[in-house]
């Protein structure tokens, strides 16, 4: 019988992630169907409840239910927590198993930007100096994946300082981390400053809008990685025009989608073949 997954938003209607679920069926020989379900606003703890019902064996969640997400699983079942990576990760989740009446969840997003930068674009974090651009849940969900890979330099820049000097202090805490020196910013003060990877984690590219930042901010060979896909944003024309290698973020898309594939079905696909195929229609 099919093992039936989706993917959960709103909106949905434009996600590749059936097309690149597909991909990875038929190249591991999975007998899996995946498909994107628009969930109502006020209505996405009623599709789960829903799609459990009806035998789905898990799904991905995205914007605006990553948090939600995370407090459906805790809230069903307290052995899920022990399933639920520690850190600050586990505030956000994307991935959700269904297995014997409970909900399992995960976060594969950061592990997909980190294997993005270290595997496809061969671009090392540790020892290297980051800027992480934006303070909402899409930045959240990789800072603690980054950190892993020991960055000798960690800064939190964002347009509202507050919100960076939480995010700061939720991570500065975990002693395993001391040999990464982290702080927050915003953007006038990183006047001066010159980093190896600067990502772009905010959704000022949905809106066409410019960051402030120093046009001396890169550092020679530095990689300049957008989380959004699709188009060239400001930020990566910026990047471009100062030097940098600038780069969209299909490669994270794919491999966050990997890993979930990986969770739910034991069996790791090749993303390069995937990541191609998708260049080819943009
Ligand atoms: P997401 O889930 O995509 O992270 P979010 O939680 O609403 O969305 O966070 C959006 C992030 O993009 C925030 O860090 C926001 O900065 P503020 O906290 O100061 O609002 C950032 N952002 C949005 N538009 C921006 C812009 N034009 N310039 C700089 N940062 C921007």
């Amino acid at each position: 019988m099919t093992d039936r997954y989706a993917v959960i938003g709103n909106p949905i209607a434009h996600s590749k992630s059936p097309q690149i679920h597909k991909m990875f069926a038929e190249q591991t020989g999975q007998d899996i169907s995946y498909e994107a379900i628009l969930a109502p606003l006020d209505g996405f703890a009623a599709k789960i409840d829903e799609l459990r019902k009806a035998g789905y064996k898990g799904c991905n969640v995205t914007v605006p239910f990553k948090f939600e997400a995370s407090n459906l699983v805790n809230e069903i079942s307290t052995d899920a927590l022990d399933a639920l990576d520690s850190g600050p990760n586990a505030d956000a989740v994307n991935t959700l198993i269904f297995r014997k009446g409970m909900i399992i969840g995960h976060n594969t997003d950061g592990m997909g930007l980190v294997r993005d930068i270290t595997h496809n674009l061969h671009f090392g974090i540790t020892k290297k100096r980051i800027l992480l651009m934006g303070a909402g849940g899409a930045a959240y969900g990789v800072l603690h994946p980054l950190l892993n890979e020991h960055p000798s330099e960690l800064v939190i820049a964002n347009r509202t300082l507050d919100k960076a000097l939480q995010f700061k202090k939720e991570v500065e805490s975990e002693a395993q981390f001391s040999m990464t020196s982290i702080s927050a910013s915003n953007y006038p003060d990183l006047s001066g400053k010159q980093f190896d990877i600067v990502i772009n984690a905010t959704s000022a590219g949905l809106t066409d809008s410019e960051i402030p930042l120093p046009p001396t901010i890169f550092a020679p060979g530095a990689l300049a990685y957008d989380m959004m896909y699709g188009r060239e944003t400001p930020f990566m024309k910026f990047a471009k025009e100062h030097g940098a290698r600038a780069v969209d973020g299909l490669g994270m898309l794919v491999e966050q989608a990997a890993e979930s594939f990986y969770i739910w079905r034991g069996v790791r696909p090749e993303t390069a073949p995937v990541i191609a195929a998708l260049r080819k229609q943009q």
